[in-house]
């Protein structure tokens, strides 16, 4: 009774008149990749949010960071004819996914809330197709972060490093200390997730025209070629089994005081977090060394896929939710990433999160805000696969740095076709 009381406070409120109370039986159906201990916390907020509203949370659950299996998993379920109600999506991919006229359509109650108001451009690009609101921006991650522990850095000199002739030297402290210098686990998207730093590292402008203008002279030329080199020397700093270890384990590494820093967007200090450490005091959060003032964002979405009329309401129920300025603090605290409006306050936030707030507002400005390659916010899947194949090659010794970047210049072409 309560339940349905609330459903219907909840529709008559915030959405659009005119449809249909939904029934009791209200469900979503979700699919997505957050199944660590940082990501399951983040996604329960979501989840009791839901609930407590009445509506079901029908779990589809695919491990795998970056969300390559997942999206696997999806193709299926489309081809099926049988999408899930929601599903977590990044960048181009929703664009793809729009393209094939499987969109739902969120238009009446981000009209209702005023979203293009509240929502960065740079994200409304990814959440809109053909003027229409499909997806609803839950966040905005980075990737070029690194989580150092603080006690292997105070062993190493208790300095910070502010560019990559001061990162080499606390790694080889790290090294020498006996600690294993670099927490990775090898696999395409966490290589190409330290790629994103190591090229952004390079410049902003050798950024923007490799990975988002995809220009054949800056993907194959020599400053790619030094881009290979550094990601070469940071090979040296990862221990023997790094080979397909998920990333959440590299965290638990730089957790536990086995491993001094992982390279990886800021989902890891929802690791952090889980296991109780606080910034400051047991991890210390930076930019990639040399990308201060720069960022490479991406961010989730819940792109909603064309069901039936009887789920409508829900999918319009949990994009609401999802876009309130409240929701976006309590989820974003626990995730790691900050809010996917420009108004919500930064209050409940750690130092680490204030800081990608305001990274990300002065980045904004600055107009050296750009999309993450590595996590599908630079081009389309094809071109990014066509990426993480070479960066991945060459992690692993098949290619030495020339080649790579010679590779690199044709498989980016041969894949934007
Ligand atoms: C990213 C995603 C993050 C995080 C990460 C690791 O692609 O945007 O939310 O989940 O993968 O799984």
């Amino acid at each position: 009774m309560l339940r349905k009381l609330l459903i219907g406070t909840m529709l008559t409120s915030g959405l659009a008149a005119g449809y249909a109370a939904p029934s009791l039986a209200a469900e979503v159906e979700v699919l997505h990749w957050w199944t660590s201990g940082g990501e399951a916390a983040a996604l329960d907020v979501l989840k009791k949010n839901l609930e407590s509203q009445g509506v079901t949370w029908k779990d589809m659950p695919v491990a795998g960071g970056g969300g390559e299996q997942a999206m696997t998993a999806l193709r299926a379920r489309v081809t099926a004819g049988d999408p899930p109600t929601a599903v977590q999506l990044l960048g181009f991919d929703i664009i793809d996914w729009a393209k094939q006229g499987v969109a739902g359509d969120l238009n009446s109650i981000a009209e209702k809330e005023g979203w293009d108001k509240v929502v960065p451009t740079a994200l409304q690009n990814f959440s809109k197709y053909d003027g229409k609101w499909i997806a609803a921006p839950v966040n905005v991650h980075s990737t070029n972060w690194v989580w150092i522990s603080k006690k292997a850095l105070d062993a190493a000199g208790g300095k910070a490093p502010e560019n990559w002739d001061e990162l080499i030297v606390v790694l080889d402290k790290m090294k020498a200390n006996g600690i294993t210098p670099l927490a990775h686990g090898g696999q395409a998207w966490q290589d190409a997730t330290i790629f994103d730093a190591v090229v952004l590292s390079l410049g902003t402008d050798f950024y923007k025209s490799a990975m988002i203008d995809l220009d054949p002279t800056a993907l194959g030329g020599d400053k790619m070629v030094e881009a290979f080199d550094r990601m070469a020397k940071l090979r040296t700093y990862v221990d023997d089994n790094f080979s397909g270890r998920d990333w959440n384990l590299a965290s638990s590494m730089v957790i536990e005081g086995k491993a001094g820093m992982q390279m990886m967007g800021d989902w890891a200090k929802g690791e952090f977090l889980k296991a109780g450490q606080k910034p400051g005091v047991d991890f210390v959060c930076i930019r990639f060394p040399g990308t201060q003032g720069a960022v490479t964002f991406n961010s989730d979405q819940f792109m909603m896929f064309k069901v039936g009329d009887d789920k409508t309401q829900a999918q319009l129920l949990m994009a609401s939710d999802i876009e309130s300025p409240e929701f976006q603090s309590a989820f974003n605290v626990v995730k790691g990433s900050v809010p996917a409006r420009t108004d919500v306050p930064d209050t409940a936030f750690d130092d680490c999160g204030k800081k990608g707030m305001k990274d990300l507002a002065e980045a904004n400005t600055s107009g050296k805000l750009f999309g993450s390659m590595a996590h599908g916010h630079a081009a389309p899947a094809a071109v990014k696969n066509a990426l993480y194949d070479v960066v991945t090659r060459h992690f692993n010794g098949e290619l030495d740095s020339k080649a790579a970047a010679a590779a690199l210049a044709e498989a980016v072409a041969a894949a934007k076709g």
